[in-house]
């Protein structure tokens, strides 16, 4: 892997916080359209967009406002109707299965807006005349997790849907830039540990499982390692008794877990009995907590440890943690399949 490679992730990661302003200008400046009764808030999408609406959903959550679900399938649940809310995330805005929610939400007659940098889905929403939060293109969508999300929240806030997020997005932009240099190193640091082991991210805290996952997903891509995230303490009531076997896995996995302020104490002590009991497994075990004030900072400090240390695992095994060959290799094969009929 080039210098260059490496530091391109590196720089993208250390543009979030401008990258967070200029989500929420996206937000503010997008057409508007109201409707009366709104039920439900849908966000469809896949893989590094739908990130973004999970993000949001987490959010929202933590304040009990409308249902947000993230779906990332063809088709829709069948909760989406007239009554609904539809977002449509794709950063390439040409991702099958975002576009085949789109037509299914078009056909069902939900108020749709469309999240991309452009492709078919751009064109699609000119067409159709749904309002379009164009992001700037030209990033691998997984970095443009604040393009993702930040507008949503700016969208829905402007709907009266939620509360200006505002503050939170501030906070956020200052934390990440105040503390990149030292989770960086913090990240050079734990990198090690993590080679050649089967990586288990935990979360503890509902607000972190959407962090979990993005930890997983982003040590698949930009590290290219197999990766397994899970629940505390749901985790503790099933998965506790798979340790052990394959045998070959024995002291070979690394688990990380992540913490916050709302992890309940019982689900660390869960942790603790837990770790007694699977010794013999585990290679070693990893604390990350979060920092920050609002949830959205928290979330996000998360996350961006997260991006960090996939970045350092990618540097240690020499791995491009831009290139994503296999994934684009897959989207070939299935647009040449699609042609043929
Ligand atoms: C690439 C990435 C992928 C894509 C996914 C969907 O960086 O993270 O998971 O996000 O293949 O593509 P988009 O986001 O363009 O709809």
């Amino acid at each position: 892997m080039s210098k260059m490679e490496e530091n391109n992730m590196l720089k993208l990661i250390y543009g979030l916080p401008e990258q967070l302003g200029q989500a929420a200008a996206i937000g503010r400046g997008c057409p508007i359209i109201f409707k009366k009764e709104l039920e439900n808030v849908v966000i469809a999408g896949m893989g590094g967009s739908a990130m973004g609406g999970d993000i949001v959903r987490t959010v929202l959550n933590e304040e009990a406002l409308l249902p947000v679900a993230v779906w990332r399938d063809y088709q829709l649940p069948a909760a989406v109707g007239k009554k609904t809310l539809l977002f449509l995330s794709s950063y390439s805005g040409n991702t099958e299965e975002t576009i085949s929610a789109y037509e299914e939400g078009r056909r069902r007659g939900a108020l749709i807006f469309v999240i991309t940098s452009g492709g078919k889905m751009a064109e699609m929403a000119k067409t159709d005349g749904f309002p379009l939060l164009l992001v700037p293109d030209g990033m691998p969508p997984r970095t443009a997790v604040g393009y993702m999300s930040v507008p949503l929240l700016t969208v829905l806030y402007r709907l009266r849907l939620c509360r200006d997020y505002t503050p939170d997005i501030i906070e956020t932009q200052r934390l990440i830039k105040q503390r990149l240099g030292v989770w960086r190193r913090r990240a050079t640091a734990i990198a090690p540990l993590l080679l050649n082991r089967l990586l288990v991210i935990y979360s503890t805290a509902r607000l972190l499982d959407v962090a979990a996952y993005r930890w997983q997903c982003q040590l698949n891509e930009n590290a290219k390692v197999f990766c397994h995230s899970g629940m505390l303490p749901e985790q503790s009531h099933n998965e506790i008794m798979g340790f052990g076997a394959p045998q070959f896995l024995e002291r070979k996995i690394y688990t990380v877990v992540l913490v916050d302020k709302s992890s309940h104490p019982r689900t660390l002590q869960r942790l603790r009995e837990m770790r007694k009991l699977v010794a013999g497994s585990w290679a070693g075990m990893h604390i990350v907590k979060t920092e920050g004030v609002s949830p959205l900072a928290r979330l996000f400090s998360s996350v961006v440890m997260g991006d960090l240390i996939s970045v350092a695992v990618a540097e240690k095994r020499g791995v491009d943690p831009i290139g994503i060959p296999r994934i684009d290799k897959l989207k070939q094969a299935l647009a040449r399949r699609s042609k043929v009929k």
